[in-house]
Formats: structure tokens, sequence, C-alpha cells
């Protein structure tokens, strides 16, 4: 496999409307960026990916975009932007920023001058489509809940949103849009960037005829006929050719619904597309039969499962990205740890697992500091566009309110949207005025102040686990394999290059448990090289007795000299 400088970073992940707000407006915004880059550089971190800073109305904060090529009045201006870029290239970090081209906001120009007529040269930049028996083309549902059709009275056609009526799907079938969209990434790597998180880029490409989805719902997901699409592959190799082979950039796609076998065709090294994607099997592992807010249980033994089959299946022919948290997925220590109290040790052992599987770890704003979901008891503290869609729709079906805020506590996207938690002031030193969204209440015992101030705190074991990642090339290259598959407590397994063997020993859960390596795993001497207890250096890694939410890492030699 290559070796790249984007397989041995570690990327940040910054929500600005939620980062650090510098005017007192409430809302996050560049400059308050730049005051925090000290922190992100002593983190470690190597690159940071800039959720949408551009011109937007807001409809879904900033993923609906009315100009590619402007900063969104809230978080400032283009200077503002040139200096952020500025301050981290001389911190020797990188910035990449969120390509969002499977639709555009409905106030873009494209959008207004395609909605004015039937040959307005605009039109087929976007999906318009006759209606269907006085009824919408046909029966896909919206990933924001109803139907991802909208007439437009002007020209009595219906356009397609996939999300909300406000981000109408752009056509890549066109081949003029697909060119102005190629002319605005130039424009950005022009300026500097150094790549791309490309939003939905698995749904830019529509079957042919946009055939009614199977179920017997008034609307279904159709997922089938723009997943992965027909014309996906040949979109992303103009692409890669017109603009990505031309810079020394990375590139990670967002591609709900894929599978290793079909990421491997968007990742293989041969194939010039991207360079990884981001997987939804794990974030999907609590889904019910009824989708996402059906919450259920999930298992050790599936979310081992999961992994190891990215892993396993991606080595020696893609990269793999990681993430346990993003802005759309609830905290990851109160989602797959335990946010009360176990609440660091769950968050170290999670943060293990992270920097010590192959490919490369992301981290989302606040994840460092161990923050938690968010319960707001009322409906009205919530902002995202998701969450009050679904709230109407859900009470319409009938669900009682007490039911359905359950599953926005736990699966909400606005748990990972209250502000970052900067010290125990006032709304947590995020805003001297009043933030968008509440910010968490436990900003007081959970904030960055804290933590830099306190050597045993989850962001100081963040820290040593990105340095040990520059130090141990077995951690970036090394192949996994799995151990004690079976096992339903301790995720365990070892990375190997060459010489070099890993060994990761992880207790998923609080009670204690006994670890025992199987014999196939041989060594001469040992290290331990991190742990998120106190430890006797000596502890052999033959049997350990694991504490709860334990995690330790061993280098293993072959010999012992
Ligand atoms: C995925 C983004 O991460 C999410 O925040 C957004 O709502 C949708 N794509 C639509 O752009």
């Amino acid at each position: 496999m290559n070796r790249t400088w984007w397989k041995e970073s570690v990327v940040y992940q910054i929500y600005p409307r939620s980062f650090q707000d510098s005017n007192g407006d409430g809302i996050g915004d560049i400059p308050g960026i730049i005051s925090r880059l000290d922190y992100l550089q002593q983190l470690g971190v190597d690159v940071i990916w800039l959720s949408p800073v551009y011109e937007s109305p807001n409809d879904d904060n900033g993923y609906d975009i009315s100009h590619y090529q402007k900063i969104m009045d809230d978080f400032g201006t283009l200077a503002d932007w040139e200096m952020l870029l500025d301050g981290l290239h001389q911190r020797k970090m990188r910035l990449i920023m969120d390509l969002v081209v499977n639709h555009s906001s409905d106030e873009h120009a494209w959008f207004v001058e395609s909605r004015k007529s039937k040959d307005n040269p605009y039109r087929d930049f976007y999906i318009w489509r006759d209606g269907k028996d006085n009824k919408e083309p046909n029966n896909w549902s919206s990933i924001f809940s109803g139907s991802s059709w909208q007439l437009d009275e002007e020209t009595d056609q219906y356009y397609l949103h996939l999300f909300s009526k406000k981000q109408p799907d752009l056509n890549w079938e066109h081949e003029p849009l697909r060119h102005k969209v190629y002319d605005m990434m130039t424009w950005w790597l022009d300026k500097g960037v150094d790549g791309f998180r490309m939003d939905v880029i698995n749904l830019i490409s529509k079957v042919e005829g946009l055939p009614d989805a199977a179920g017997d719902l008034k609307y279904n997901s159709g997922g089938e006929y723009f997943m992965n699409g027909p014309r996906i592959h040949e979109y992303l190799q103009e692409m890669n050719q017109e603009v990505l082979s031309k810079y020394d950039i990375m590139t990670v796609g967002e591609t709900p619904g894929v599978s290793p076998e079909e990421a491997a065709l968007y990742v293989g090294e041969d194939r010039k597309e991207l360079n990884m994607v981001f997987q939804f099997e794990l974030m999907d592992i609590d889904a019910g039969p009824g989708g996402k807010w059906n919450v259920t249980p999930w298992t050790l033994k599936e979310f081992k499962r999961i992994m190891s089959k990215w892993q396993t299946e991606l080595y020696g022919k893609g990269w793999n990205s990681l993430y346990l948290n993003n802005h759309d997925q609830p905290r990851m220590v109160s989602r797959f740890g335990n946010d009360k109290k176990y609440r660091k040790e769950s968050a170290k052992m999670l943060a293990t697992l992270l920097h010590t599987l192959q490919g490369t770890p992301y981290i989302y704003q606040g994840e460092e500091l161990g923050m938690t979901n968010v319960k707001f008891d009322s409906i009205d503290d919530y902002q995202d566009i998701e969450t009050l869609n679904m709230f109407k729709e859900y009470r319409e079906m009938g669900f009682s309110e007490a039911d359905i805020m359950k599953s926005i506590h736990s699966k909400g996207r606005d748990n990972a949207r209250t502000p970052m938690q900067w010290d125990a002031t006032t709304h947590g030193g995020f805003t001297t005025g009043t933030p968008w969204l509440t910010v968490n209440p436990n900003y007081s015992d959970i904030n960055a102040e804290e933590a830099v101030n306190d050597s045993e705190s989850i962001y100081h074991y963040y820290r040593s686990l990105i340095a040990l990642r520059k130090q141990y090339d077995v951690i970036v290259y090394g192949e996994y394999k799995l151990l004690l598959q079976e096992n339903e407590r301790i995720y365990s397994y070892t990375r190997t290059l060459g010489d070099e063997r890993l060994l990761v020993v992880l207790n998923f859960f609080e009670e204690p448990v006994q670890f025992e390596l199987p014999e196939t795993v041989m060594y001469g001497s040992f290290e331990r090289l991190i742990g998120n207890y106190d430890a006797p250096e000596a502890v052999e890694p033959h049997s350990l007795q694991l504490r709860p939410y334990e995690a330790i890492v061993y280098k293993l030699n072959n010999t012992s000299n």
C-alpha cells in the first residue's frame, strides 16, 4: 500500500456554528475558529474538516448552499477564511472543505433561474418532472420526511429534493452543471484548500425514469434508485481527471448505504476516484426495523463484525476512514460508552479503538472532551430540521410525545450540535450572547479549560494517542486481525507490519472481565504503549483482569531482546 500524508493524518471536524462565537451574536464564526487554532495544534491533529461555511439561508445549517464561492455573513468574510487557511498552514495543518453538490439551496441563483420557465438555460441544472395522476412524479420519501417532490406553481412541474424542499437536487446528467461544479472546486483548490469531504456523494446519479420505490407507505425510501446509481463512478472519474488529480489533496466521500465491496469501487487505489469514504454500517447498528428513530440495543459482537469486515475487506485495496460520531450522530460516549459513572474511562476506551484501527481517524469537536448527548425537555429547544420534521410526522402518526422525545434524546442530531464547551463561564465560554442552540448544562464539569489543566483528562489521552500514531508505522499501516471473535464483552485485535506487532485489548462494558490471550499470538517481550488506567509496566498481556472500560495497547516483540 502506498504511503501518503492523508493516511498518516488525524482529522478534526469543526461544525462552525457551534465551535466558537467571536462577536456575541450567539453563532460560531471563522474568527472564533482562528482564536482556537493553538488549542487544535496542541491537540496534535493534522487536518481540519470544516463543515459548510458558504452563503446559505440555513434551512439545514449550511448544507443548503446559495452561493458556493461566498462565505455566510454569520460566519465572517472571505478575508477571514483566508486568514484561517493561512493560520492552519503556518501551523503545518491542512484544511478540507465540505463539498455539497448533490443539491444546492433553492435560493441559489441557478435554481432561481431554473424555476422561472421550462426553457430557461438553467432548467436542466435541476430535476423537473410532470406530476402523475395529479400527484407527485413518484413515491419517494424525503430523508427529512414527506415526499421528495415539490410542486412549483410557476411552471406546474415538480422538482426533486431528497432532503428538504429548500434543497433541490442538482442534475448531474447535465454536463454543463458538472463543469460548473468542477470550476467551483478548482477555484477553492487554487485558493489553497487541501481537499474535500463530499456530502452524500453516492446519491448524485439517479436511475433513469426515476421508478416508484418498493414499499406500501405513502412515501418510500427509493434508495435503490439513487444510492450508487448507474453513472456514479463515471462522474467521479471525470471529476478526478478534471480536478482532483491535479492537486496533492485528500478526499473523503460521505456514502450512506455503501458496503465494503462497493466502497472498494470508490476508493480502490487504481480507480482514480476518492481516497476514502465514510461507511454507515456502524451508525445503523442501533436502528430497528422502523429505521433510525426506532432505537434498539446493539451488541458488541455485531459491532466487531461490522468493523472487522471493513478492516479486512478493504485492506490492500483502498483506505478506511474511522469515526464514531459527527454532526449528524449522537455523541460517541453516550451511544457506545457510559456518559455517567465511567464517562472518562469509556471515552478513552473508544478513543483507543478509533486511533488503533486501520484507517484515518476523524475526531468530532468536543469528542476529545468527552462531551455527551443532551436531554432538552421540550421540542421547542431543538433546532435541527430533521428532528423537527420527524416530531411533526410522528405526532401525526399517533406516537406519544414522550416516546418521540426519548428517540430524540438518543438519536437526534442536536446532541452533537450543542456548542463547544470551552470553560465553566456562562454558556461554556462559547458566546457572550444567547447561543443559537442551548449549551449542554454539564459544561461546568465538562469543558476544555478543565481538560487541558488535568493531565489525566480525555483530552490529554487523545494527545497521547495522536502522538503514538506518529511514532509507530504499524498503527497506520499494519494488518488487522480480530481475536476472540465470539467474546461478548471484549474487543481485541492485533495489527501487524513486518516485525512490528500491536495488541489492543478493550473492555467495552462496566463489569470487570478476564482476558486470555489466544495461544496463537506469540511474543518474546512486550511493551505497554498506552492504557486508560494506571498499571505497572510489567503486567504480562497473556492474562489480564480488565477493569470497567479498560483499554490497553501493547507492542509485542518477537524475541526477548
Ligand atoms: C449529510 C450531512 O452531513 C447532513 O448534515 C445534511 O443534512 C445532509 N447530508 C444533506 O446535505
